[in-house]
């Protein structure tokens, strides 16, 4: 019998174009081909972290979607609700290094097969079956349909007690002069379990310290509420506020950080560790993650994450 999901995610994976040298896009010659995209890199981190979790979605019948499709099941997670489009392509992004380390990227997936999806052609009884649902800004913020799709879902998992975890990961570039307030509000007020980084706290929360996100929270369904940044991280529920240090590594490629901690931390959640512990595994699959090229290769194993935080000093500031 195949076991069941632990998490379900929705989204769009894409082919990432990683120059092999710095400076405008125009002046580079080499490219490293890459996979990535939020929801899809949670889900190859949970699976490295020994959980099983479903990628559903579109991807183009194209190379690139096959080449998707293949990596994501090779590294175990289930695709059996992931749908090659005919009619539309998978989408791509370039990186771009300029001066000072400062990344650009550059995408190249309006009217992609994942930017059509809509809510009446999924499979609710697949993403409602896992412990949680883990969505992103970055799908609302796709489409109409695709705002209404993640819309749709929150609403339905909030009906049947799924736990929504909800990553709000800002991509200005996406909302095309929109309010990204006014996107996601809705989407935060319903998540159960809320992931931030700083600068989304103080946009969509109104502040980064803790009283200001306890207070937001008592205006919303969220139990826990996750603030993050390269030193570390701090939730925010009931009990109050608990805090974590972060790992210090040498940064090679910053991109997929966040999505590593937020693989980390439902790890801790699904194994039933409390708060302090899930925030030291999601440290420690970010820190994981900011050492290697790519969204996906730094992701780390379960023994390599489990023994990164057995070795950790338990530091609290
Ligand atoms: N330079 C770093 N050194 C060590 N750990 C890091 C570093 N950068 C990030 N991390 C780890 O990853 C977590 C998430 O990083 P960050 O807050 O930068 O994510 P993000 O801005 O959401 O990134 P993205 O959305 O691009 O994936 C941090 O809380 C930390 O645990
Ligand atoms: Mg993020």
């Amino acid at each position: 019998m195949v076991e069941p999901l632990e998490v379900t995610t929705l989204g769009e994976p894409m082919v990432v174009m990683d120059p092999l040298s710095a400076g405008p896009l125009r002046h580079v010659g080499t490219f490293e081909k890459h996979v990535g995209g939020a929801e899809h890199n949670v889900a190859v981190g949970l699976s490295r972290l020994g959980h099983r979790a479903g990628f559903a979605g579109s991807l183009g019948d194209d190379e690139f979607g096959k080449e998707i499709l293949a990596f994501l099941r090779g590294e175990g997670v289930d695709v059996s609700r992931l749908v090659l489009d005919v009619e539309a392509p998978t989408g791509v992004y370039f990186k771009e290094w300029r001066a000072l380390g400062k990344l650009r990227v550059y995408y190249y997936r309006a009217g992609s097969a994942a930017s059509r999806m809509r809510f009446e052609t999924l499979d609710l009884d697949y993403l409602l079956s896992g412990t949680f649902v883990h969505l992103t800004g970055i799908t609302a913020a796709l489409s109409e349909n695709c705002r209404d799709l993640v819309e749709r879902l929150v609403l339905a998992a909030n009906e049947r007690g799924v736990r929504v975890s909800f990553d709000t990961n800002v991509r200005w570039q996406l909302f095309n002069g929109r309010d990204p307030r006014e996107v996601l509000r809705p989407l935060v007020e319903r998540a159960d379990l809320l992931f931030l980084s700083e600068e989304e706290a103080e946009l969509l929360l109104g502040g980064t310290d803790g009283e200001r996100v306890q207070q937001a929270r008592r205006e919303m369904r969220a139990k826990t509420i996750v603030v993050h940044r390269a030193e570390g991280a701090f939730a925010v529920e009931d009990g109050g506020v608990t805090e974590r240090a972060g790992y210090p590594v040498e940064v090679v490629d910053t991109v997929g950080a966040g999505d590593a901690f937020v693989a980390g931390f439902l790890s801790g959640r699904l194994r039933g560790w409390d708060t302090g512990e899930s925030l030291q595994l999601a440290n420690a699959c970010g820190a994981c993650a900011v050492t290697v090229q790519g969204d996906v290769k730094g992701l780390p194993t379960e023994e390599e994450a489990l023994g990164l935080v057995r070795g950790h000093k338990g530091v609290e500031r």
